[in-house]
């Protein structure tokens, strides 16, 4: 049998695994200032949780997800997104009591896609959420959260925001009608791929990236002329904000995203090192979705980073081989060495030993993993109850007994 990983899957590890260790801490610490609290949910939901919300016509639902029949006859579905099940969470877990609810996590997602660079079938998000606030300082909040986060982890990248405004749910829907009769009437123009989603998601022909596609789109009917005043104003200031805020965007109003829950404020931070898979995070406002699960209805906003993406424009972090090296002469001596295990672990004190009883093969290993220290253990140290610590970079040899190890150490 040939051994290998599920296509789309990966291990992290090396590199990898120091920069998305790191990458948590950021976030976690970047959540902690601005008093967002952490949730982790369960990484498979019952497939309802994301049916509907999502999108029967959505990319999502009709192709992407992992669903399958447990053995009571089940459907559940690994999580292809965050935002559902954290307002399942919140639901369940009655944290709507005390408004507003601000929220986040970071974990794997599973969506059967094609698998290029940046695009996985399992892949790691963060994501933030706000549940029960209209005030377009939350739109601002979340944007400049995730344009400092960003930054935090990118500090030598540039990305370009993009924003747009879909406006209340029933204008967006009475566009998405206009915008099917144009396409409809245009429809030998179009690809074969958004000729099927001309009745059932036409928004989605705004974001192909066919030349014929973006050809008819740019002449397409704007979402401009279906927006509220309410929701011009919202959208003004929110633009003001992001000015005052030192953040520079694009008016975009072809951006509609992928998932159906939508409306209002949208945006997406694109990065051009990544070729096509180049948005960094996307997210915005879901106003409804809350209720349609079956919460109180309150609007949402929230965004989704995905990790992998982040990782392949990250540097690599430079790190520190401060472990202290064991080396023992002989298996007669090993009671020493297990007080000397004892006395580091308990002074959190980092080693390493290779299980060898050879002090050549042990100094070798210290030397090529450049440790700062060594410590030695032979007859000598053994009988007379004492340790060698050999410092790498002098050469320099010390007797040291327990009590005074650490001094020497740190030296
Ligand atoms: P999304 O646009 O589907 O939104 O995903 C957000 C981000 O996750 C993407 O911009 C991308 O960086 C990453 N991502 C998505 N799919 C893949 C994949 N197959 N491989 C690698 N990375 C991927 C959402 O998921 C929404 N739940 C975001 C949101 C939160 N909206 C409101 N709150």
């Amino acid at each position: 049998m040939e051994l290998r990983p599920i296509r789309g899957t990966h291990d992290i590890l090396g590199q990898d695994i120091i920069k998305y260790n790191f990458i948590k801490k950021v976030v976690s610490d970047y959540a902690n200032l601005r008093s967002f609290s952490e949730i982790q949910t369960p990484i498979f939901e019952f497939s309802n949780l994301f049916l509907k919300p999502l999108g029967e016509q959505s990319d999502v639902v009709l192709k992407e997800m992992y669903t399958f029949e447990d053995r009571n006859k089940d459907l559940l579905t690994l999580r292809p997104e965050y935002t559902t099940p954290m307002i399942r969470s919140a639901i369940t877990n009655n944290l709507f009591e005390d408004l507003p609810i601000k929220i986040f996590g970071i974990g794997p997602m599973f969506r059967r896609e094609r698998p290029q660079k940046g695009r996985y079938r399992q892949f790691n998000q963060i994501n933030f959420e706000v549940f029960g606030s209209n005030d377009y300082l939350a739109d601002l909040e979340l944007i400049t959260l995730a344009n400092d986060i960003l930054k935090l982890l990118l500090p030598n990248s540039k990305f370009n925001l993009n924003l747009n405004t879909l406006g209340q749910r029933k204008n967006l829907i009475e566009y998405k009608t206009k915008l099917s009769k144009y396409f409809d009437n245009n429809k030998n123009r179009l690809s074969n791929e958004s000729r099927e989603k001309i009745k059932s998601n036409p928004l989605r022909i705004l974001d192909s990236k066919n030349d014929d596609d973006v050809e008819l789109s740019k002449r397409a009917p704007s979402i401009n002329e279906f927006i509220d005043n309410e929701d011009k104003i919202h959208f003004e200031e929110l633009k003001k904000g992001l000015n005052l805020n030192g953040i520079s965007f694009e008016e975009n109003h072809q951006l509609v995203r992928g998932l159906d829950y939508y409306c209002k404020t949208v945006f997406e931070f694109k990065t051009d090192n990544l070729g096509s898979q180049d948005t960094l995070i996307g997210g915005g406002r879901y106003d409804g979705l809350i209720a349609k699960l079956g919460g109180p209805n309150i609007p949402g906003i929230g965004w989704a980073a995905g990790i992998e993406r982040i990782l392949l424009l990250m540097q690599d972090i430079e790190t520190k081989n401060d472990k202290i090296h064991l080396a023992i002469s002989n298996e007669n001596l090993k009671n020493h060495l297990i007080k000397l295990i004892n006395f580091l672990t308990k002074n959190n004190l980092p080693f390493y030993w290779n299980y060898k009883y050879n002090l050549k093969k042990s100094l070798a290993k210290a030397n090529s993993k450049k440790a700062t220290n060594i410590i030695i253990i032979g007859e000598d140290e053994y009988k007379n109850n004492f340790y060698t610590v050999k410092k790498l970079a002098t050469g320099q040899q010390i007797k040291v007994n327990l009590d005074s190890i650490k001094d020497t150490l740190n030296d």
